[in-house]
C-alpha cells in the first residue's frame, strides 16, 4: 500500500491503523476526512531525530501548519516538540487557542498587514519571517512601541529552480516571495535589517518549492544560503546564528512516485553544509526545516459514498461521489494524481476505467481521469489516499457544500477533532 497504516482486512475492506474505513463511514458519515496520528507522530520524530544527529544540538523542524491546521493538530505536534510555521493570523489563532508555546512559532507571509504584526505580536510568536522593507519598517515600529526586540528572520531567494508544478515553487528570483541575492537587493535588506533597533536579525529564510523528489536543489539551496551568510559576515561584520531552509520534500502519491529517504536528504544537506562552513572557516548555524506535506499527507485518507455510474456510450465513464472539490481543490488545481479505491472492495481486480466527479456545478470538479478501479456502485465507499496534506486546509464552502469532519485514529480508536459543519454553520454570518 501506498501508506504504512494502510492495509486491508478479512472482509476485504481497506483498514487505516487497523480501523474498518467502512466502519468509519457508516459512523461518521461521508464525505470524511480520516487522520493516523501514530504516523504524524512517527514523521515528527524522523524530522526530530535526524536534525539533530545531523545538524547538531539547536537545529530543530517546525511544522509548516498550512499543510493541515486546526486546534488538535497543534496539540500533537506540540507533544512531539515541533515547533510551528504559521502563514496567516488564523493560523496563529488557531494554534494559541489550542494552548501552543507561541515562542516556538514562526510568521511567514509576503504580506502581513499591520494588524497583523499587531495580532502576532501580542500572541506571542517566537519568530517573524520578514518578506519585504515594508514589512521591516511596521515591525520595527510595533516592537519598539511595545519596548520590545522581535527575533525576525529575513525571507532570501536563492535562485533555485527544482522539477515540480510551477505554482508550487517559490525559490527562484522571480517569485512574489522575499528577495533575491543575485539583484543584490537581499543583501539591502540585510542591511536595513541590521539598523533596526527593536528587532534582533537572527538569520536568513528560504523555501524552494514543494513536492520535490530532487535532493540536489535542497543540497545547493543550503550551500547558497551559507555562502550568503558568509557574505554577510563580510560585509556587516553580523554572523548569524540561524539558517532556516524551508520545507518541500516530496511525499509519493501513486505508485510511480519515489520513496524519498528524509533522513538521507537532512545528512546530505548536513554534510554540505559542513563543507561549506569549513572552506569558509564559518560554524554551523542553528538549522531549522518546515516540513508540510510530508508530516501530514500519508496520515490521510478521504472517504466518499459513491452516488451514481454513468456511462457514456463510446466516450467514457464517471463515478459521483458526495463529495470533491471544495474538499479536494488539488485535482482542479495542479493535475494532482491520487491513488483511489473501493474501501468496500479493496481486494476486487480493478476492471473499470473511470473517472471520479465531484458534485459542484463545475465540468473541472474532479478528482482524478481515466484510473482503474474496482465495479462502483450507489453506496460504495470511495477512498482517497495521501490526503493528510493541503486537502482539508485547502477546503472550501463552494456551492454552499458543509467542509466534512476530521476523525483522528490513534491506536485503533477514531475521534471527532473537527465536526462536520453544518448548513446553520453556512450561514452563521450571513445577516
Ligand atoms: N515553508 C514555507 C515557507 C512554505 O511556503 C511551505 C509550503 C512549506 C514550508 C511547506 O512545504 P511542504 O513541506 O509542505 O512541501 N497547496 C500546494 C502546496 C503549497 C505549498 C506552499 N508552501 C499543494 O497542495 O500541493
Amino acid at each position: 500500500m501506498i501508506a504504512k497504516c494502510l492495509d486491508i482486512n478479512e472482509k476485504g475492506h481497506l483498514t487505516v491503523s487497523g480501523v474498518d474505513t467502512v466502519d468509519i463511514a457508516r459512523e461518521f458519515g461521508t464525505p470524511t476526512y480520516i487522520l493516523d496520528e501514530n504516523t504524524i507522530r512517527e514523521n515528527c520524530r524522523v524530522y526530530i531525530d535526524s536534525m539533530k544527529k545531523y545538524f547538531g544540538e539547536g537545529s530543530f523542524p517546525l511544522f509548516a501548519s498550512k499543510a493541515l491546521s486546526f486546534t488538535e493538530i497543534y496539540r500533537i505536534v506540540a507533544s512531539e516538540g515541533m515547533g510551528i510555521d504559521c502563514v496567516s493570523p488564523g493560523e496563529i489563532h488557531t494554534a494559541y487557542k489550542a494552548g501552543y508555546p507561541m515562542e516556538k512559532a514562526y510568521f511567514h507571509g509576503n504580506n502581513k498587514t499591520d494588524a497583523d504584526i499587531e495580532m502576532a505580536l501580542d500572541a506571542g510568536v517566537g519568530c517573524f519571517v520578514v518578506d519585504n522593507r515594508e514589512e521591516l519598517v511596521s515591525l520595527n515600529a510595533a516592537a519598539g512601541k511595545r519596548g520590545m526586540i522581535q527575533k525576525i528572520l529575513l525571507r532570501i531567494s536563492p535562485g533555485i529552480d527544482p522539477h515540480t508544478h510551477r505554482k508550487v515553487v517559490t525559490g527562484s528570483v522571480d517569485s512574489k516571495f522575499g528577495t533575491a541575492i543575485e539583484t543584490g537587493q537581499a543583501m539591502e535588506m540585510v542591511k536595513a535589517a541590521a539598523e533596526c533597533k527593536n528587532l534582533h536579525f537572527a538569520g536568513i529564510h528560504c523555501h524552494i518549492g514543494s513536492q520535490i523528489f530532487d535532493i540536489d536543489p535542497f543540497v545547493s539551496a543550503a550551500d547558497i544560503m551559507f555562502r550568503f551568510i558568509k557574505d554577510i559576515k563580510n560585509e556587516t561584520g553580523v554572523e548569524l546564528e540561524e539558517l532556516n531552509l524551508g520545507g518541500g520534500l516530496g511525499v509519493p502519491y501513486v505508485d510511480t512516485d519515489p520513496v524519498i529517504d528524509y533522513e538521507d536528504c537532512i545528512r546530505r544537506m548536513a554534510e554540505q553544509l559542513r563543507k561549506t562552513g569549513e572552506s569558509f572557516g564559518l560554524k554551523m548555524p542553528k538549522i531549522i526545516l518546515e516540513p508540510g506535506r510530508s508530516i501530514v499527507a500519508a496520515a490521510g485518507v478521504t472517504l466518499y459514498t459513491v452516488g451514481s455510474f454513468k456511462n457514456i456510450t463510446g466516450y467514457k465513464s464517471y463515478v459521483s461521489i458526495d463529495g470533491g472539490m471544495p474538499d479536494n481543490p488539488r485535482y482542479a488545481l495542479y493535475n494532482s494524481q491520487y491513488t483511489i479505491l473501493v474501501a468496500n472492495k479493496a481486494n476486487e481486480e480493478r476492471t473499470v476505467k473511470c473517472t471520479i466527479a465531484g458534485r459542484c456545478c463545475e465540468s473541472g470538479d474532479l478528482i482524478a481521469e481515466d484510473i482503474m478501479l474496482q465495479t462502483a456502485e450507489r453506496g460504495d465507499i470511495l477512498a482517497v489516499l495521501v490526503t493528510g496534506a493541503y486537502n482539508y486546509s485547502m477546503a472550501s464552502n463552494y456551492n454552499k457544500i458543509p467542509r466534512p469532519p476530521v476523525v483522528i485514529i490513534k491506536d485503533g480508536v477514531p475521534r471527532v477533532a473537527v465536526k462536520r459543519e453544518t448548513f446553520d454553520d453556512l450561514v452563521r454570518n450571513d445577516i
